[in-house]
C-alpha cells in the first residue's frame, strides 16, 4: 500500500472512530491492524508536508461564540487543527499589515468588508477563486471581483442601533428612531459606539454618515454625537452588550447584534434608523505568505458551503449568509425591508479613503472635549 493511501485510510478511520461509526464497522482485530498501519503511515509521513498542512491559524473578527463553533466543526470535518484569535476588523487589518514580512496567520474570516478590501489593495492577501463562488449571492461575488479575487463576501448585515427599553423608560428619554435622535441633548452620556480605528462596525457608521449626509454634514453630526458618547469601545458589538446590561441606554451596532441580545432575553429594541442606513458585506481572505496554504484553501472552500454558513444561527449570529443554499435565520433583520443606502464598497474600502476618514475623525471628532 502506498503511503498516501495508508494515510488517507488512517485519517478516514480516525474521523469515523471519533463519531463512533468506526467501531460499528470494523472488527476489533481489523481495528488493531489498522491502527498499526496508521502508526507506520504517521512515521512515513512525518518528514513530509502532510503534517504541516494539518494546521491552520485563523484570524476571526465576528463574535467569539461563532468563531469557536466554526473551528470545532471544521476540525471535525477535516481533522485540521485550528489556532484561532478573535480581534476586531480594524485591529486584524493592522496586525496583518504589521506581520507582512513574516506572516503568522493563514485565513482572516469575517469582519466588515472595507478593511478586507484595503488589505487586498495593499497586497496583503492572496488571490484565490474558490470553486464555490458560483453558489454565492451577487453581493458576495461582487466583493470578490472588486478585490481581484483577494477577498469574498460571507455574510451581510445592516447597521443600526439598539436601546434598552427599561432604561429609556426609567430615564424618561424619548424612544430613538432615527440617527438624528441620538445626537439630541437629552441623550448626553447615553450612547455607546466603537472606535472606527479598531472596529469595522464603527467604520461602517462613519462611511455610512458620509454617504447619507455628505461629508461636511456627516462630520457636524459626528461631533454632536460625540458629546453624547459615554465610551468608544474596541469591539463593534460591545456597546449592545453594555446596553443589555443596563450600562448604556443606546448601542450603535449592526442590527443583528442587537437581535442577539433580545433573543438572549435582554430588554433591547432593534432599530433601523428612519433616514436609512449602511450595511456590511462580512468577508474572508487568505493571508499572503500563509504558512499552511493547503489548509487555508480547504477552510476557505468549506466556509463558503451552505452547511458551514448555517452554523451562524446556532451561535446566535443573525447575519444573512452569502451561500444561496444556506438558510437565513428567521431572526435575521430583513434587508429587503430596511432603507439601505447604495454603499460604495470600492470607494470606502480603498486604502486612501479609509486612512483619510479615520485620520479626519481622530482630529476633528475624537479630540474634542465631551
Ligand atoms: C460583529 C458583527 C459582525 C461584524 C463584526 C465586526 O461581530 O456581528 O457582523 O462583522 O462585528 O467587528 P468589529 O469589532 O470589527 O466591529
Amino acid at each position: 500500500m502506498r503511503p498516501s493511501r495508508v494515510y488517507h485510510r488512517c485519517r478516514v478511520s480516525l474521523i469515523l472512530s471519533s463519531t463512533g461509526e468506526f467501531m460499528r464497522q470494523k472488527s476489533r482485530l481489523g481495528n488493531v491492524v489498522l491502527l498499526a498501519t496508521c502508526a507506520v503511515a504517521t512515521i512515513v509521513l512525518l518528514p513530509g508536508t502532510a503534517r504541516a498542512e494539518g494546521n491552520l491559524t485563523l484570524y476571526c473578527s465576528p463574535q467569539i461564540e461563532w468563531c469557536q463553533l466554526l473551528i470545532a466543526a471544521f476540525t471535525k470535518a477535516t481533522g485540521i487543527k485550528v489556532a484561532m484569535t478573535r480581534k476586531s476588523s480594524g485591529e486584524t487589518f493592522a496586525q496583518i499589515k504589521a506581520e507582512a514580512n513574516n506572516p503568522k496567520g493563514d485565513v482572516w474570516w469575517g469582519g466588515t468588508g472595507d478593511p478586507h478590501l484595503q488589505a487586498a489593495e495593499e497586497g496583503l492577501t492572496l488571490e484565490y477563486r474558490s470553486p464555490r463562488l458560483g453558489e454565492l449571492q451577487e453581493w458576495a461575488t461582487s466583493q470578490a471581483k472588486a478585490s481581484g479575487y483577494r477577498t469574498v463576501g460571507i455574510y451581510a448585515g445592516a447597521l443600526g442601533f439598539g436601546y434598552n427599553t427599561e432604561l429609556v423608560a426609567k430615564k424618561k428619554l424619548p424612544e430613538p428612531k432615527c440617527w438624528k435622535d441620538l445626537a439630541r441633548p437629552e441623550f448626553k452620556g447615553e450612547v455607546q459606539v466603537a472606535d472606527p480605528n479598531s472596529s469595522g462596525t464603527s467604520y461602517t457608521m462613519l462611511a455610512t454618515m458620509v454617504q447619507l449626509l455628505g461629508e461636511a454634514e456627516a462630520f457636524e453630526y459626528l461631533k454632536k454625537l460625540h458629546r453624547n458618547v459615554n465610551q468608544y469601545t474596541k469591539s463593534g458589538s460591545a456597546p449592545i452588550k453594555a446596553a443589555a446590561q443596563g450600562e448604556t441606554a443606546v448601542g450603535i451596532v449592526f442590527m443583528h447584534d442587537a437581535v442577539t441580545m433580545a433573543v438572549r432575553g435582554a430588554p433591547i429594541k432593534t432599530i433601523a434608523p428612519c433616514e436609512g442606513t449602511g450595511y456590511e458585506v462580512g468577508s474572508m481572505s487568505i493571508i499572503k505568505g500563509a504558512r499552511n496554504l493547503e489548509s487555508a484553501k480547504k477552510f476557505y472552500d468549506w466556509a463558503l458551503t451552505a452547511t458551514a454558513q448555517g452554523l451562524g444561527a446556532k451561535a446566535e449570529a443573525y447575519q444573512v449568509p452569502s451561500n444561496k443554499g444556506a438558510v437565513t435565520p428567521p431572526q435575521a433583520p430583513k434587508l429587503g425591508e430596511i432603507k439601505l443606502i447604495d454603499y460604495d464598497f470600492v470607494k470606502f474600502g480603498s486604502s486612501a479613503e479609509r486612512k483619510r476618514l479615520l485620520e479626519k475623525w481622530g482630529k476633528e471628532v475624537k479630540s474634542l472635549p465631551q
